[in-house]
């Protein structure tokens, strides 16, 4: 039993998986606090959800005593602590029997018995890090505990993992924190792929962030997609840290994509097209091959009306060849002519090598982003799929990997996943219900977990839930999760970086207070290492550039 045990408290009530109890004077207890009871041999943990004074007065008392706190003057309250205490409530979680083994409740404590702070060997004993993705610390109220928090990734990614929080959240960060723990991963582990509009993931955006570039494992294991470089090259990046100057090697790719390699089902599964704009594509691809869209760009309409027999009206080809023209952009990223290179083929090959796929476009549009996720999204989908079923032995070597959704409801909203009263699915869906199988698997990111589509809720079951203070968004996500029951309260109070994690792939069956590690720190851990430094405060680091080799 660790020394600096705290005593909370004395049950008082018990009821199914509730429990109240009797707070001892002086104590601190914090919503969202786990704490243990021991009953004899039994170690019950519990998280605490709310509090309830207890005071056994009369009306007639009650009036006095708040008349006297109304004049200013001292109200006596005779037997206070015998009649008047705080209670606190809580949820059992877990329950730890005499040979160590933790498992869900299956009893309850008995009255009077005790509740005590949780030590480092509790929260050992809760096998919350015996994962290989560390994402943060166990966390009291506002305060990190030094005991870590990880994920089994083999596990969890192929179930899928939902990010929520409100704007500023720490929904980026702890992309970051991912995407480091599959860099470090032995070689072939995982893959990740991330499509970054807001060009934070690189090198952090600006000076007071650091990027996967700063990682040691940069150089070996990140695959950099830029319009910054035009042939398939190596990047330096060099940027100081202490006093001292680092360069990463790292492996770069220039960022675009044929005309030729696109396909109708692309455009239909952004979800910007109608049923009779769909069928115009799907048309003209049947009818010009290859060449479909380069015809539908560059064709008059009122040729193109003509040339496919006069079947489509002449306002559907117009309307759809403008939503084209903006989806496909200024011709930087999706390009009319055959490319020098080929993305998807050497960013399924980093994918099936292990790396971390990090395609930067920070001035894309809404269309172009949409786009390229699902020609991502579905070739390596496609890879995946194909290569179990016509390739099983191979599969089997290819690393679980991990597709990274930003602003996920534009994909997995109702509205997104139906049209007219039937259900209409995309290659995200597709991945959320069939992903398991293949080892593919989804990490939705959003800021309004309210609007995606119930069965997608239900189908992530690793939730990282940051601050989420609006009720459509916490309510949806708590009715649709197990273990988040009575977890409103917290959701609502929590702080940039904090979080309520639930992986019951990971053997994480409650709502554990997490703190996420702060990106900056993990790589700044990395370094000290790196250069053989003392751990020190440390200073800032500046990017110096970048440079193609
Ligand atoms: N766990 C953490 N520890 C320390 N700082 C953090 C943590 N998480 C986030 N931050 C900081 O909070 C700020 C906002 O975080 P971040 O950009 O990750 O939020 P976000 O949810 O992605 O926001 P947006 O919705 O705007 O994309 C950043 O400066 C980030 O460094
Ligand atoms: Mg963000």
């Amino acid at each position: 039993m660790g020394v600096h045990l705290l005593r909370l408290g004395v049950i008082v009530w018990v009821e199914g998986l509730s429990v109240k109890f009797r707070v001892n004077e002086g104590v601190k207890v914090e919503r969202g606090q786990l704490v243990k009871i021991e009953d004899g041999s039994t170690r019950f943990i519990a998280r605490v959800y709310g509090f309830k004074p207890e005071a056994l007065f009369t009306p007639a008392e009650i009036a006095r005593i708040s008349h006297r706190k109304v004049l200013g003057e001292r109200a006596e309250i005779f037997d206070g602590p015998l009649r008047y205490y705080d209670t606190a409530l809580a949820t059992l979680v877990a329950q730890v029997d005499e040979d160590g083994e933790c498992h869900g409740p299956t009893g309850s404590p008995r009255l009077f018995s005790v509740v005590e702070d949780l030590d480092e060997e509790d929260l050992a004993q809760l096998s919350l890090d015996v994962g290989d993705i560390e994402v943060g610390w166990v966390r009291v109220g506002h305060r990190a505990t030094g005991s870590k928090v990880s994920l089994v990734g083999f596990k969890a990614f192929p179930h899928h993992v939902l990010v929520c929080s409100i704007t500023g959240g720490g929904k980026t960060n702890f992309g970051k924190v991912l995407a480091w723990n599959v860099m470090k991963a032995p070689e072939g582990r995982y893959s990740l792929i991330i499509i970054d509009t807001e060009s934070e993931y690189f090198d952090g955006g600006d000076p007071s962030h650091m990027g996967l570039a700063h990682s040691l494992h940069a150089s070996s294991r990140l695959f950099y997609v830029t319009s910054k470089v035009s042939t398939v090259c190596r990047v330096e990046f060099r940027f100081r840290y202490n006093g001292h100057e680092l360069t990463r090697s790292i492996a770069a790719h220039p960022l675009e994509i044929s005309w030729s390699q696109l396909h109708p089902e692309d455009f239909c599964q952004t979800g910007e097209f109608t049923p009779p704009q769909e069928s115009l594509l799907w048309l003209a691809w049947n009818w010009y091959g290859d060449k479909w869209l380069q015809r539908m760009m560059e064709v008059d309409p009122e040729w193109l009306y003509r040339d496919l027999g006069k079947r489509v009206q002449k306002v559907t080809i117009a309307v759809t060849k403008r939503k084209l023209r903006r989806m496909l952009g200024d011709r930087s990223v999706f390009k009319p002519n055959n490319c020098d290179t080929d993305l998807i083929k050497s960013l399924v090959n980093a994918v099936a090598r292990g790396k971390v796929v990090l395609i930067d476009m920070p001035s894309a549009s809404e269309e172009q982003e949409k786009l390229l996720n699902v020609v991502v999204a579905r070739r390596v989908f496609a890879y995946y799929e194909a290569m179990r079923k016509e390739a099983p032995e191979e599969w089997e070597k290819l690393p679980t990997v991990l597709i990274m959704v930003e602003e996920a409801h534009r994909y997995l909203s109702k509205s997104a996943l139906h049209e007219g009263g039937s259900r209409r699915e995309n290659v995200f869906s597709t991945i959320s219900k069939r992903g398991r199988k293949y080892r593919v698997g989804l990490c939705c990111i959003t800021q309004m977990p309210g609007e995606l589509d119930e069965p997608i809720i239900r189908q992530q079951l690793t939730k990282v839930i940051l601050p989420l203070p609006t009720k459509p968004d916490y309510s949806k996500v708590i009715q649709y999760s197990p273990y988040l029951e009575r977890a409103a309260q917290e959701i609502k109070a929590l702080d940039r970086g904090e979080a309520l994690i639930v992986s019951p792939p990971s053997g994480i069956k409650f709502a554990v207070p997490v703190k996420i590690h702060a990106y900056e720190d993990l790589v700044k851990g990395e370094l000290e290492e790196e250069l053989g430094l003392r751990k020190t405060p440390s200073r800032l680091v500046s990017f110096m550039g970048l440079r193609t080799t």
